[in-house]
């Protein structure tokens, strides 16, 4: 294997020889002649004629390969108490026949079914058998609301909704039906079929003629055959927050994908076969998607799936606890975990109880991984601390430390450096380059590696104006920063209005749009503030309409958006304010509020409406 620059460098002037190697890690059905379409730019797909099943790769090779009795998926819920190892074998079983039991139900290769489950394992073999069918999953964050989850399936159209009776938070069990039933009534979409898990913490009553049980189903479900698909076809649509309040459908195929994941668990992870990982996230999230769920079972590792926090379940050991007992080589989460378990655990006692020899690396992303933070971590585990970069957009990291390739030195607030196929530039508002070290929005040369985002679903356009209109040539990330002189990146934060609350991604949009819903509301803004724990959270501004009251408004509102969009949008701030500062043609300054907020010198644009109403907005500002 050659070194970081060399690989690199390769991945950037041949990506279809370097991409055509990765590809043989794949088990195919029929292998790829061509390797990237770029005959309709800006639109590429890679491995246009190519044929192989995702799920078939993550569990089938590897039972007939001999991995059968090998665990495949490690499922630990304090929340529960309880425990399940299922190997190779078991999950191909359960996996198999859940596909027979939605086939049943008439789901065919390219329809849709929507996912909305807690850390349970028939999350993930609910997931792995629409990818066996060919079917298109998309599963929604069990912490969304009704209005969140009937906006996904309006533009997903499922034909099934798989789901559960409830989910387990530390403090309380969540009834997810009620979410389910509420979200079927708002949405246009006609009701599909409901398959519902019944959990004995809180079992719910099925809606006659359109709830199925879960274990009924299974009970005389025969198990099917991988479908063969196209490489380029969806394997699932994951909704992210853009800016507007409307979520984007992040489209992924099949075989890019699984050319990236396997090609990232070697090279970035540096996991082989048998070895445990441990991605501490969500199913619901697109960390969930590719690290707890396809790369480990794509590479024949052990994935952990954990019911759990890292702080309350019973307390700040439990991410170590997890680890000792599942040796696991390589665990992944967010900064804000660690940030919440150095507050109860500041001298790290909780790390000496247990045996963490076998843990070789804890990887970081969903936000910046400040250096303080960096610190503490590195010090009280005494392994490399990996901060890496990526989006849901991109599926896998666009910017790392390759442990298993070459370990770079690192810098305390860097993600390191591109990974292959990757070329980031750092541009001015016009589009020229920046000079090393100075900041500016960051941007990818099209073409994106495989595994990235083809296209948003059912949205060309949006995808073309959201993604590759501003700079043309270029996919705009979001995010601004820059590259210093050794060619490490730096990631400092958002330019638009998506904010990163607790390694959660949501838009200021939808919690407007949700505010301004409100009788009493005239108009509104929310911008995201500094957070000692979350990294930041969203705080509202509102309007009142003539003669309305702001007598108990505020708790209205937090419960409103609490209602609709989830507990997990954490607005807990709002206030009355007598107007909002804005442009000349009317747009509201969120980033100048935002600037005042965090005490930097935020330069007023010279088109400000009323200066007065910036002046007046301040004092509650800095409050
Ligand atoms: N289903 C239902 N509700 C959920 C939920 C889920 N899957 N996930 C979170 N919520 C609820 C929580 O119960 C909480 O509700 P509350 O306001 O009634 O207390 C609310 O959403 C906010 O939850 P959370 O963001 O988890 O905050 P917290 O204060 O409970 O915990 C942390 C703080 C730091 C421990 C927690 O945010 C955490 O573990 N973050 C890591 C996130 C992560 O791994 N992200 C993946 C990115 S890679
Ligand atoms: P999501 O799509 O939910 O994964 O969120 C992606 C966004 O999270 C990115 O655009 C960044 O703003 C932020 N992010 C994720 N990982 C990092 C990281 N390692 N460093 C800085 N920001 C990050």
């Amino acid at each position: 294997m050659g070194g970081y620059r060399e690989l690199f460098n390769a991945s950037i002037s041949d990506p279809a020889a370097f991409w055509a190697d990765a590809a043989k890690a794949v088990t195919w059905t029929r292998e790829p002649q061509q390797i990237l379409d770029d005959s309709n730019p800006p639109f590429y797909r890679w491995f246009p004629d190519a044929e192989m099943n995702t799920c078939a790769n993550a569990l089938d090779r590897h039972v007939e390969g001999g991995r059968g009795d090998q665990a495949a998926l490690i499922y630990d819920s304090p929340v529960t108490g309880s425990a399940r190892t299922y190997t190779y074998r078991e999950l191909l079983d359960e996996t198999a026949r859940f596909a027979g039991a939605l086939r049943g139900l008439g789901v065919d290769k390219g329809d849709r079914v929507v996912i909305y489950m807690p850390m349970v394992p028939e999350a993930v073999i609910a997931m792995l058998a629409c990818a066996r069918l060919g079917a298109i999953h998309s599963v929604v964050f069990g912490g969304f609301a009704a209005h969140e989850l009937a906006a996904r399936i309006d533009d997903a159209r499922p034909s099934v909704v798989v789901t559960a009776s409830c989910g387990i938070e530390p403090t309380r069990t969540v009834d997810y039906k009620p979410m389910l039933d509420a979200a079927l009534d708002i949405a246009e979409h006609p009701a599909p079929a409901c398959v519902i898990l019944q959990r004995e913490q809180r079992p719910c009553q099925l809606v006659g003629g359109r709830d199925l049980d879960w274990h009924e189903l299974m009970s005389d479900a025969e198990p099917v055959d991988p479908v063969p698909v196209a490489a380029t076809d969806p394997l699932y649509v994951l909704y992210t927050s853009g800016t507007t309040g409307k979520p984007k459908g992040i489209v992924r195929d099949n075989g890019g994908h699984a050319v990236a994941l396997l090609w990232s668990m070697r090279h970035v992870y540096d996991i082989a076969p048998g070895e445990v990982f441990w991605a501490a996230s969500d199913v619901g999230w697109v960390v969930g998607h590719s690290y707890i769920v396809y790369a480990p079972l794509f590479a024949g590792a052990t994935t952990v799936l954990y019911e759990g926090k890292p702080i309350g379940t019973p307390d700040p050991g439990a991410f170590w606890r997890v680890a000792s007992e599942h040796g696991v080589k390589a665990l992944f989460s967010a900064p804000t975990a660690l940030r919440a378990i150095r507050k109860e655990d500041p001298d790290g006692a909780y790390i000496g109880r247990y045996d963490l020899s076998g843990m070789k690396y804890l990887f970081q992303a969903g936000e910046r991984l400040d250096p303080d933070t960096y610190a503490w971590a590195s010090e009280k585990l005494g392994i490399p601390v990996v901060d890496h970069w990526w989006q849901t957009e991109t599926g896998w990291a666009i910017a790392a430390n390759p442990m298993g390739m070459e370990q770079l030195p690192i810098k305390a607030g860097s993600p390191t450096v591109p990974m292959p196929g990757y070329d980031v530039r750092i541009v001015h508002v016009d589009g020229s380059a920046c000079e090393p070290g100075e900041e500016g929005a960051i941007c990818i040369a099209l073409p994106l590696p495989p595994g990235t985002l083809p296209t948003l679903w059912g949205d060309d356009d949006r995808y073309e104006a959201s993604y590759l209109c501003e700079h043309p040539g270029y996919y705009l990330t979001g995010d601004g920063g820059y590259l210093d002189e050794d060619g490490y990146l730096y990631v400092m934060g958002r330019i638009d209005d998506v904010i990163n609350v607790a390694g959660h991604r949501l838009s200021t949009g939808s919690i407007e749009a949700v505010l301004a819903t409100h009788p009493a509301v005239a108009e509104c803004a929310v911008i995201g503030i500094a957070d000692e724990i979350k990294g930041q959270v969203p705080r509202g501004l509102v309007v009142l309409k003539s003669g309305a009251s702001a007598e108990g408004l505020a708790d209205e509102l937090v419960q409103l958006v609490r209602d609709e969009i989830g507990a997990v949008a954490c607005l807990r701030l709002v206030d009355v304010v007598p107007a909002l500062p804005k442009t000349r043609s009317g747009k509201i300054l969120r980033k100048t509020m935002r600037g005042i907020a965090h005490g930097t010198d935020e330069p007023v644009p010279s088109t400000i409406e009323d200066p007065a109403v910036l002046e007046a907005l301040k004092p509650v500002l800095r409050d």
